[in-house]
């Protein structure tokens, strides 16, 4: 469904942005056109905020579902103030200190916020992501930009213009490709409407941040792990998380039980017919390589002393498991620290539950 559109794909110099390309893409969302832009977290899919119409287009090429809210970039603090009823202190005071990055913040909702945008809801996240081309961008069209992860609905979120394009090919108009990602996963959505702030996702800025400015920061009761009862099944049972196309398992404990549960499930796997990738680290790639039982697949996300790192690569991580074809995934777990909260609650949700213990 929604019309097939020529795509057009354009490399940007992600430091100095050619004033040329940016023109021609912010003309493009003036119009009411979808354009994919790089972002300091992942790639972002954006369309007027401000157009209805362009916004619904949004939804149509994601396959998204019209209850999930919309973020809404901006390139300049002044524009704040247009789209909500009210600023709080602590809202400013984060702004000053996180933007433009990683953090989202939720606030009152002003009327001509179309509902479109927010779902329905009173509130709207905002947020000024931190890199030259989305700026540059976003400072042109001289609009709010609605913006949610340019994947299709359900697969991991881009970190590069080639992801935006395996996903959305025909279904954008305009694909700026600024490099690749330097978070990695999506920024932090924290909720400023009630006495003590919530977040609602955890991402790029961490809770330990936004504690050290705010003191008592609350976690949505939503995130809190995994469902307890979920018990290790064959694999072929469905979940429609945003993951690979393969059935995540995530294998939690200490890096040397992990490594030997993994092993002993891979083995087990493969056995049956499925062809098995790991999602491993540099500390205990080589037990994976030695053998006795070869994987399919090693995906190597980096060192566990930089967890920055893990961040950055996961995604791409996840795509490359679907293009080796892998049925399963194995996955080792991270601490739920820094960043790690934010890795550890995407590979949750790409698991759809599924956390087998070693
Ligand atoms: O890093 C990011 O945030 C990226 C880049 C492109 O900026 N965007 C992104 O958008 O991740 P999306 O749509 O994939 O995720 C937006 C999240 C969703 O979990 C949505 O439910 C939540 O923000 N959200 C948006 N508006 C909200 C609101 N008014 N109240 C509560 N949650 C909201
Ligand atoms: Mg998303």
């Amino acid at each position: 469904m929604g019309k097939i559109v020529a795509t057009q794909y354009l490399v940007v110099n992600p430091v100095e942005p050619e004033p040329d390309k940016i023109e021609w893409a912010a003309r493009v969302l003036r119009e009411g056109g979808l354009v994919a832009f790089p972002t300091e977290t992942v790639y972002g899919l954006g369309a007027n905020a401000l157009n209805r119409e362009a916004v619904r287009k949004i939804f149509q090429a994601k396959g998204r579902p019209a209850d999930n809210p919309l973020i809404v970039h901006v390139g300049s603090l002044v524009e704040v103030d247009n789209l909500v009823t009210y600023v709080p202190e602590k809202a400013r005071r984060l702004m000053q200190l996180f933007w433009p990055g990683p953090l989202t913040l939720v606030l009152p909702r002003r009327d001509q916020v179309p509902l479109e945008v927010t779902a329905g809801l009173e509130t709207v996240a905002i947020r000024m992501p931190d890199h030259p081309v989305a700026l540059a961008l976003l400072r042109t069209a001289r609009v709010p930009v609605a913006a949610p992860s340019a994947n299709r609905s359900g697969r991991p979120s881009p970190t590069t213009g080639q992801h935006v394009l395996a996903d959305l090919q025909g279904k954008v108009d305009v694909v700026l490709d600024g490099g690749a990602a330097r978070v990695g996963v999506e920024s932090t959505v924290l909720d400023l409407t009630t006495e003590v702030p919530v977040i609602l996702r955890p991402g790029g800025a961490t809770v330990e941040q936004l504690r050290e400015v705010l003191g008592e920061v609350a976690l949505d009761p939503a995130l809190e792990k995994s469902d307890p009862e979920w018990k290790p099944r064959s694999p072929g049972m469905k979940y429609t998380h945003y993951s690979p196309e393969a059935e995540v398992f995530l294998v939690a404990g200490s890096p040397r039980l992990a490594v030997q549960k993994i092993l002993e499930l891979c083995k087990k796997w493969q056995e049956r017919g499925e062809r098995v990738a790991i999602l491993a680290t540099e500390e205990t790639a080589d037990y994976y390589r030695r053998g006795p039982v070869v994987p399919d697949h090693i995906e190597i996300l980096g060192s566990r002393r930089n967890l920055e790192e893990i961040a950055r690569r996961l995604f791409n991580a996840l795509r490359n498991c679907d293009l080796n074809q892998a049925t399963v995934v194995l996955a080792e777990t991270f601490p739920d620290e820094g960043i790690g909260l934010a890795i550890m609650n995407r590979l949750r949700k790409a698991a759809g539950g599924r956390v087998i213990s070693s």
